[in-house]
């Protein structure tokens, strides 16, 4: 399969104070060198717990900040800060955030929300971009659109407003949807639903997905492929079915087991690779999980590269678990 977008060593780092009245200073290595990439048609999940980089990883591709160093490949173009190509870019290339309360304007008519990208890039003149959007509306199913189209935001729910949200990510034909915890904010009742629909709308476009998660049920029902993050650090990459039966690196072993707590089938499992807390002393030497980690060994004082440990799976780590 084609590749759609490639990301190569991509790093950003963070310096922050240590507390407000400290002037010492503190680096968070938020996105640590990672490389990956999303072919045609795919959907890839990015997981890992709070605070392991993911969000930052797609402001850095959307160049909502720059990086520190690495390469972002979309459609075989590299994206700098040339704007030409960056233009193409935000225009093929849509995200949707986890709060669809705070990504739309309150004061704007669903119309015009969903209006917005297609006046920044100037596409279609104003009759066509009334269609567009009612289409949109349609593709979201916010029936009857021609309704919808006059509304204002607080007329809706919390899950009619992740529709708009992904209305006007679909209203430019995107080539990529970066999904940001889509669900996570909306009640239960209508996540299965909004996931349906985005996985209905995904094959009908072949739309390729980059899907963030830390929920790794939806992470299943949508992905075919799965990189694991940790602390800026991809620690594991694969076919999702695959990583998530077998997977290959404590960490990732870790997550599905807190998943699986409630299976008393699992508990002794569970409590056997039970991980701690992360020392913050020493957090970036060596293997970025050994303080919580059950195999750890003398040699995970050193870093422990991502290699390839099976067809088309790659982990980040010296012991062989099974
Ligand atoms: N602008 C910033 N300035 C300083 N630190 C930041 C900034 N943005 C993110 N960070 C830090 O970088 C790390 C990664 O944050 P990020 O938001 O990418 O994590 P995440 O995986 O998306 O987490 P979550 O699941 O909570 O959304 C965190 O330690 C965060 O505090
Ligand atoms: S490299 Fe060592 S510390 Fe890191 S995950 Fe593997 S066994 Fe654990
Ligand atoms: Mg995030």
């Amino acid at each position: 399969m084609e590749e759609i977008l490639s990301v190569q060593n991509l790093t950003k780092y963070f310096v922050t104070k240590k507390g407000i009245f400290s002037s010492s200073e503190k680096i968070i290595k938020a996105v640590d060198g990672i490389s990956f990439s999303l072919k045609k048609g795919e959907v890839f999940v990015l997981a890992g717990e709070s605070g392991s980089g993911k969000t930052t990883t797609a402001r850095l591709i959307l160049r909502a900040i720059e990086p520190d160093s690495g390469t972002v490949f979309f459609d075989d173009v590299e994206i700098g800060k040339q704007s030409k190509n960056l233009d193409k870019l935000r225009m093929q290339c849509q995200i949707i955030h986890q709060d669809p309360y705070a990504a739309i304007n309150p004061r704007m008519k669903i119309s015009d929300i969903i209006m917005e990208p297609l006046e920044i890039h100037k596409i279609g003149t104003r009759q066509e971009r009334k269609k567009m959007v009612i289409d949109a509306l349609q593709e979201v199913r916010l029936e009857p659109a021609e309704e919808i189209y006059d509304k204002y935001p607080h007329m809706l729910s919390g899950g009619q407003r992740q529709r708009i949200v992904l209305a006007r990510a679909l209203v430019t034909k995107p080539k990529v949807i970066i999904a940001d915890e889509p669900v996570s904010m909306l009640d239960v009742s209508v996540r299965a639903e909004v996931l349906e629909l985005m996985r209905e709308l995904q094959e009908k476009h072949g739309i390729s997905y980059i899907y963030i998660t830390h929920d790794l049920s939806t992470a299943r029902y949508l992905g075919q492929r799965i990189a694991i993050m940790y602390l800026g650090k991809i620690v594991e990459v694969g076919p999702i079915d695959e990583v998530l039966l077998h997977p290959r690196h404590p960490y990732t072993q870790a997550l599905i087991d807190a998943i699986s707590e409630a299976d008393p089938e699992n508990l002794n499992r569970y409590k056997e690779i039970r991980i701690n807390e992360p020392l913050d002393a020493d957090v970036y030497q060596g293997c970025r999980f050994r303080s919580r980690c059950p195999y750890a060994i003398e040699k995970c004082k050193d870093e422990p590269p991502l290699d390839e440990v099976g067809k088309d799976r790659l982990a980040a780590c010296f012991v062989k678990i099974d």
